[in-house]
């Protein structure tokens, strides 16, 4: 692999632990204003110093993220629809290579959308994206996006994901599911999982220890994060889960306590 591929990596999957803790608020690019995430920065200042990575657009990054703080930065570069439109599977590329590479960025996201009406095109995005992104050794992140319609198993995460390394992608990131293992074994190059709607905390704990005993290489957590009721407690707790393998008692008190604080 080449080097400057592996040095990006390294910033974000932690090399002690080979894990990563990456912090999603990237969720406005078609959501809009998610709650949580209202003013981006009031949400991203306080857990800048906790996350290992930042996932997020170019618009949040340039407003919302002091330049002078040193994390590595995930961009997602797929987009083109929203919350509103017919067909959320219809992205394209929306932030052109040289501008990821001006902005520092360690990796670039899209996200595919197998089994949809455009899964076709993503996967064609995703070629596209990996030929530029080679080209100057920035990593890929491929996000599997879930349709409506489609079950979130392992028979259909694997395949996304294992497509996804195919194609070049670096690491990807789903959901997590039963058999989550078969997922991880079958593809490749490292899973993180996504935290998805918000559950209770205790339940996101475990949800974080769940994957990473089943073989994440970590989280890309958002919403789980940024709108529970002590966001800076859940990514502490989340992060000594990943990287200290802590159990969610454990966690849970973590959590709890750093709310007295
Ligand atoms: C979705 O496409 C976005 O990439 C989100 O960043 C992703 O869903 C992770 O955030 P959450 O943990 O809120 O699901």
């Amino acid at each position: 692999m080449d080097w400057g591929v592996k040095n990006r990596l390294a910033r974000i999957f932690k090399p002690d632990t080979g894990k990563t803790v990456m912090l999603a608020v990237d969720h406005g690019y078609f959501l809009g204003p998610t709650s949580g995430l209202e003013v981006p920065s009031k949400t991203i200042k306080p857990l800048l110093p906790y996350a290992n990575s930042l996932m997020l657009t170019r618009g949040v990054l340039r407003t919302s993220v002091p330049a002078d703080f040193d994390i590595p930065i995930v961009l997602r570069v797929s987009g083109g629809t929203s919350i509103l439109s017919k067909d959320l599977s219809n992205e394209g590329i929306t932030t052109s290579i040289r501008e990821a590479i001006r902005l520092n960025v360690c990796a670039i996201a899209l996200s595919i959308f197998v089994g949809s009406e455009h899964e076709r095109e993503s996967l064609l995005n995703l070629a596209e994206l990996i030929n530029q992104a080679e080209e100057f050794g920035i990593p890929v992140l491929t996000v599997t996006a879930v349709g409506r319609e489609m079950t979130r198993d392992a028979k259909y995460l694997s395949l996304c994901c294992r497509i996804a390394a195919e194609m070049g992608a670096h690491f990807v990131k789903t959901y997590y599911c039963e058999d989550f293992e078969k997922v991880v074994e079958t593809c490749p190059v490292p899973v993180v999982i996504a935290g998805g709607k918000k559950i209770p905390e205790k339940n996101a704990l475990q949800l974080a220890h769940n994957a990473i005993s089943h073989g994440a290489a970590g989280v890309d957590m958002g919403r789980n994060i940024f709108q529970s009721d002590n966001p800076v407690g859940m990514i502490q707790a989340v992060k000594a889960i990943v990287h200290k393998r802590i159990s969610v008692e454990e966690a849970y008190k973590m959590y709890e306590g750093s709310k007295k604080t």
